[in-house]
């Protein structure tokens, strides 16, 4: 079993630190590991913030641990050598067009939500998101105008694509609530109809899932309304990183959300993906023992259960993680004063007593 680990910048290697010593202690037969650089960090080694040998390592890997991207250093560079491109790349180059993003509310947390307990409690959905198209790539490009400079971004979906996210958001919602909300914009762009037609017809498939259609600017409001009505959410790629970020402060901090990201090849033990946190590289806090490595434990938690086929060690995880919350360990974004490294201690502590 090879995981290559890409732990990036900012608080990246920071909290991949953290899940490295937790996967440490499992001790798992049979496993190697390739540590491989991205995004700035790989910019000022190599000149590009996703190497060829970063993206080979990627390939001969069964799944990929990967931290966060992202520094002002490269600030200034043109889009294509910006630390971005290392995680863009990855998931276009490998077809990991699925990133699911899991959102739970913490029992007997609920306080650590922006919302009202009662609210928080509700909390149970897991958002499909497109990966591999939207208007992050579709064509770009400048051009002249009367009003000066214009920046332009083609946003499109073809049935195809739409198809492919359709039955993997119907498949995972079989196996939740067999609830379905598709979220888009159907009411104005062409994009989403054809998204919304193509929901329609792969939802013929699938007769059990009850599926409904929510444009996405009433989305964001029900996500704080009433997050409970929602199962399982599968909307493009744009819309989905949004989302996401929302319902991450509806759980109570972004440092807590995991996600994995998979396509259709399958190795000896799993599905192939990438697994990363659904936040940054958080350079406002970079380096000063303040992140949260909850959501890159998670990760490799969820890397383990679909990529390794290692569901007990997963769940193990998964009950440290609840384990250590429940007894208060949290840091700063989480109105704590945990470190970085004394939460990780206390998750590795935590599983030595979890069988
Ligand atoms: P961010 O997610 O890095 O940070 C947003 C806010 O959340 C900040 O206040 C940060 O301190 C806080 N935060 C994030 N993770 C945290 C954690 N684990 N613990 C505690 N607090 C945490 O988003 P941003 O500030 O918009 O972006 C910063 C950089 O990260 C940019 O370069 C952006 O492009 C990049 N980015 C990368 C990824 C990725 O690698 N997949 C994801 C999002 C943003
Ligand atoms: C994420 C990030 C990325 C995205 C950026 C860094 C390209 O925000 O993983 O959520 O927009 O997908
Ligand atoms: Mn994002």
């Amino acid at each position: 079993m090879k995981i290559a680990i890409f732990p990036g910048d900012g608080i990246g290697p920071e909290v991949v630190a953290q899940a490295l010593r937790v996967l440490d202690e499992l001790s798992l037969p049979g496993l190697t590991l390739f540590e491989g650089d991205v995004g700035a960090a790989a910019y000022h080694r190599h000149d590009h913030p996703l190497p060829e040998e970063t993206l080979e390592m990627a390939r001969a890997a069964d799944a990929i641990l990967f931290g966060a991207v992202g520094d002002f250093s490269c600030d200034d560079l043109p889009r294509h050598l910006r630390p971005e491109q290392a995680i863009l790349g990855l998931r276009s180059e490998l077809g990991l067009f699925a990133n699911l993003r899991p959102a739970a509310g913490f029992p007997g947390l609920e306080h650590l939500s922006s919302l009202k307990p009662d609210v928080a409690r509700s909390i149970d959905l897991l958002v499909v998101r497109e990966l591999n198209g939207d208007v992050y790539f579709g064509e770009k490009g400048e051009r002249d105008s009367d009003g000066g400079r214009e920046g332009w971004d083609a946003m499109s979906y073809n049935e195809a694509e739409v198809r492919r996210i359709a039955h993997t958001a119907f498949r995972t919602a079989m196996g939740r609530g067999k609830k379905l909300t598709s979220v888009d914009k159907a009411n104005v762009l062409e994009t989403s109809r054809i998204w919304r037609e193509t929901m329609i017809e792969v939802g013929r498939d699938y007769p059990e899932v009850a599926l409904d259609h929510m444009y996405v600017d009433n989305a964001a409001m029900q996500l704080v309304k009433s997050p409970g009505q929602f199962d399982t959410i599968v909307t493009g790629n744009l819309f989905g990183d949004i989302l996401s970020d929302q319902a991450s402060a509806c759980v109570g901090s972004i440092g807590l959300l995991a996600s994995a990201s998979l396509g259709e090849r399958q190795t000896e033990y799993g599905t192939f993906g990438l697994y990363e946190p659904i936040h940054g590289s958080a350079p406002d806090i970079a380096g000063q023992g303040k992140a949260n490595p909850v959501a890159a434990v998670l990760s490799l938690a969820m890397l383990l259960r679909h990529s390794l086929g290692c569901e007990a060690e997963a769940a193990r995880i998964e009950r440290a993680v609840e384990g250590i919350l429940t007894d208060g360990v949290f840091g700063g974004d989480l109105g704590g004063s945990a470190s970085t490294g004394e939460i990780g201690d206390a998750i590795v502590r935590k599983l030595l007593t979890i069988s």
